[in-house]
């Protein structure tokens, strides 16, 4: 087995560590952080109608598990009023998910939203390859991607969040940490101050990433990991449940266990590097 560090430093290279351009940095204090300054729970908006209408009409792609997190945020914060689920299952078109209603397929996203009135959408998939293309392509469209964040969630002021970024009950973000487009990061997680999480990667609950962790785009971060100081998890690799981390990870690897080890490892080209390390750095919320 190579040692996680050998291979993985030519990744560690700077490019990936832009710094944040001054001009965005005012996007960071938007709802996100205000709504984590309340630090609880706001159920009135399902108990009040006509303030929950006020809300943007929003799209969940995805009516699964994660989808009905995203809603349950939405209710939580009461950011967004839900108008309805996209799932690309056909057979539950048309059933009711918590109250709110499938309406069809993904792929009629365009139409619906028009038809909807829809100002906002959220990928809610689990899979990060698949909710970080359809994030892509919905962008292109010219659609507006949005974020769901429990109010329970604790945000540093100086934090930049990307967009279409799920950020679960419980979660700390600390001091200048940049969190990249289609990001989950799952209950309880915590990120001390200047972790840099990049596109499509989900920190699974109860993670500890200490300070100046680096996650390249698309990685999972099993559930009660740990990750000690400047370590830095290549792009799409997986790190086990209840793994230690002390050095770095290569791309597309996975390890697992205390210290975590190598059981893993897939050949990361050159062409994916190009693909997937541009989108490290964030394109913070409008
Ligand atoms: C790391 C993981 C993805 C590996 O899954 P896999 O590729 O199917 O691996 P296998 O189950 O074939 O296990 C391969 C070996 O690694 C070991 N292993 C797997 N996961 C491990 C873990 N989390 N900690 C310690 N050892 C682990 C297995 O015991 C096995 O060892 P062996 O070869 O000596 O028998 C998976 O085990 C895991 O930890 N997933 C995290 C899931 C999670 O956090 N979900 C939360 C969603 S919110």
């Amino acid at each position: 087995m190579p040692a996680f560090g050998r291979v993985a430093q030519k990744y560690r290279a700077d490019d990936i560590l832009r710094p944040i351009p001054i001009s965005v940095q005012p996007a960071r204090l938007s709802q996100p952080c205000i709504i984590h300054l309340l630090n609880r729970p706001d159920t009135s908006c399902m108990t009040a109608p006509t303030q929950n209408q006020t809300r943007k009409p929003t799209f969940i792609i995805g009516a699964g598990g994660h989808g009905r997190v995203v809603l349950d945020i939405f209710n939580a914060s009461c950011s967004h009023r839900v108008a309805g689920f996209l799932d690309s299952n056909t057979e539950i078109r048309g059933r009711r998910i918590d109250g709110v209603p499938v309406l069809g397929h993904p792929d009629q996203l365009e139409s619906l939203a028009a038809e909807h009135d829809v100002a906002a959408v959220i990928v809610a998939i689990g899979d990060n390859g698949i909710r970080r293309a359809m994030a892509r392509r919905i962008d292109a469209a010219g659609l507006s991607l949005t974020n769901a964040i429990h109010p329970t969630a604790t945000i540093a002021h100086n934090a930049v969040v990307g967009r279409n970024v799920v950020i679960t009950a419980g979660v700390v973000v600390c001091a200048n940490c940049q969190v990249g487009d289609s990001v989950i990061l799952n209950t309880g997680c915590i990120a001390d101050y200047q972790c840099m999480i990049g596109e499509g990667v989900h920190v699974c609950p109860g993670v500890r990433l200490a300070a100046r962790v680096k996650v390249e785009p698309g990685a999972f971060v099993g559930i009660a990991a740990t990750v000690v100081p400047r370590v830095c998890i290549g792009y799409e690799a997986v790190v086990g449940a209840g793994a230690v981390v002390l050095d770095d990870i290569p791309p597309m690897a996975t390890a697992v266990g205390v210290p975590a080890r190598l059981i893993r490892l897939d050949a990361a080209s050159e062409e994916d590097a190009a693909m997937l390390l541009p989108a490290f750095a964030t394109s913070p919320s409008r």
